[in-house]
Formats: structure tokens, sequence, C-alpha cells
């Protein structure tokens, strides 16, 4: 199994970049090193009345100047805590943790949809930048933007907002009818919802689907089963049809779970 690390990572920098929004930059040179797209870390509190950590997605990890991005929206109390830190303050992060997308189902030749809804985008980045294929790329917002600049770096670029105020108006569904769009192989993050009506149409147009799943978690390691999810196959650790997607996850080809 890959390496995973506990680092004292310093903040680089900090900003809002939609409402309710952020973005952080973090020095954390052996997750950076070994993150693959698709992974998340554990974010700890420095409150140690909140013990569990909080799982956010790696949303870019620059090898050579071992840092990392995460986008996050502030949720509850452990996120707003994150987003009042500042250059300078450390977070302690546990990671690279999970899977990570199967970047060989789209060598170069083929297609990629990359679908992402609301606080499932952010990994999409580092996604479209680990794949040799063709990529195209479909987002959902509640209203506003964020990472535009950045999913536009590779391939071409569609979204829909849930308010209409720009791109589709509606979800990543209406968008992807309204455009014709079409690929190989469909990679998506975002709400159960959302992941369900994709793994539904994947099936209808025999498109092969992996989901990722933001479920709740608790350890993130694998060792309380909190975060089980029901599958076709039988789990090897608890012999049920469980899947954990902390560790067998959090990307599961869409026709292994119940989404
Ligand atoms: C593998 C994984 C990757 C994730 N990546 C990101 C990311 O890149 N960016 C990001 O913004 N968030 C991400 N999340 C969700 C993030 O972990 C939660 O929003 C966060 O833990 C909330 O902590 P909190 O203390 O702020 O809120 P809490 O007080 O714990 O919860 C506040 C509210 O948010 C709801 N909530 C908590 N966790 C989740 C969840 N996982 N899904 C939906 N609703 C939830 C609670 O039910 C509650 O209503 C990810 C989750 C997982 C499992
Ligand atoms: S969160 Fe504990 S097993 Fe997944």
């Amino acid at each position: 199994m890959a390496e995973k690390y506990m680092e004292n990572a310093r903040v680089i920098s900090q900003e809002q970049i939609a409402d309710g929004i952020y973005s952080i930059w973090l020095e954390a040179e052996q997750i950076a090193g070994s993150a693959a797209p698709g992974q998340f870390v554990s974010v700890y509190s420095r409150d140690k009345s909140r013990m569990l950590p909080r799982p956010i997605s790696i949303c870019e990890a620059d090898r050579d100047q071992g840092r990392i991005r995460l986008v996050y929206r502030v949720a509850g109390a452990g996120t707003a805590e994150f987003s009042r830190c500042d250059a300078g303050d450390v977070l302690e992060l546990l990671g690279p943790l999970g899977n990570g997308f199967p970047l060989e189902r789209c060598p170069a030749g083929k297609k990629a949809m990359l679908i992402g809804g609301g606080i499932g985008i952010p990994p999409l980045v580092q996604l479209a930048a680990g794949l040799e294929g063709d990529v195209l790329t479909v987002v959902g917002y509640r209203d506003e933007q964020f990472l535009t600049e950045e999913l536009s770096r590779r391939g071409s670029f569609f979204f829909a907002t849930e308010s209409g105020r720009a791109g589709t108006k509606g979800n990543v569904l209406d968008c992807i009818r309204e455009n014709g769009l079409k690929a190989d192989v469909i990679y998506a993050c975002g709400p159960a919802p959302m992941l369900r009506a994709l793994k539904a149409y994947a099936a209808e147009n025999k498109i092969e689907c992996w989901v990722s799943m933001e479920e709740r978690m608790a350890c993130g390691i694998g060792a309380c089963l909190a975060c089980v999810c029901r599958s076709k196959e039988i789990d090897g650790h608890s012999q049920v049809h469980n899947k954990r997607i902390c560790k067998d996850g959090p990307v599961f080809r869409a026709e292994e779970i119940e989404i």
C-alpha cells in the first residue's frame, strides 16, 4: 500500500475565491511528492475538542515546490476554523489517502469527460493534469463559479449553474445534453444525487464511469467503518457487501457500488 505521511504543514497563502469557498496552499513536501489525482488529506483541527479530522481532496500537488492546494467550502466548525488560517500558521495533515482515479483508463487516443458538482469540483484540476488522453470538463455550480481558469487549462470546459446566472441553466446532465458532449470514459466527483444520475446516464449510453464519493467520514484510514457504502463484491475486511469509502475508495467503478 502507498505510503501516507503525517505532516505539520505551514500555510503559504489562503484566499476566498467565491462565497464561502476558500483556496489554501500548504507546504507539505512528502504529501505533494506522492499524491495521485483523486486522493485526499485528513486535516486536523487545532481545537482538540474536535477530534476527527476533516477529509479534503487534493486540488493540486506541486511536487517541485513541495506544496499542495486544497479548495473547500465552509460547511461547519472545522472548515470555518481552517478558513481563518493565515500564512505562517500550521495545520496537521495526514495523507495522501484513498485510491485516486484510475488514470490508465484514459490513455492517449481516448477521451475523458471530467464531471464535478460543488465541492466535488476541486480534484478535477489535478486529474485533468494527470491524464494522457483528451479531456473535456463539465461542472455544475449552485450559482457563483470558481476554478474556471484552472479547469480550462486542458481541453474544452462547459458548466451549468442551478440559478441560471451563467452557462447552462440546470445541472451537469442538462449541460452534457445541451452541448451534445461525448467521451469514452467518465470521471465524476460530487454530491450523491449527481453521481446517481451519472451512473444511470453512463449505463444507458454504455460509457465506462468512475465516481469519487465525498461522503461523511470519521477515522479516514479504514478502521471505524463509519464511511461504508454497499458494493457488489464482498469486502475482504468486514466480509459483507461493503466498501470503505476512505480506504477502498473514494473512487469506485460506478456499477460496483450502490449510490
Ligand atoms: C474524500 C472526501 C473529499 C472531500 N473533499 C472536499 C473538498 O475538496 N472540498 C470541500 O469543501 N469539501 C470536501 N469534502 C467534504 C468535507 O470533508 C466536509 O465538508 C467537512 O468535513 C465538513 O467539516 P466541518 O467541521 O466544517 O462541518 P461539520 O460540522 O462536520 O458539518 C457541517 C455540515 O456539513 C455536512 N457535511 C459534513 N461532511 C460532509 C460531507 N462529506 N458531504 C456532505 N456534507 C457533509 C454535515 O452533515 C453538516 O450539515 C470531502 C469529503 C470527503 C469524504
Ligand atoms: S472513515 Fe473510518 S473506515 Fe472510513
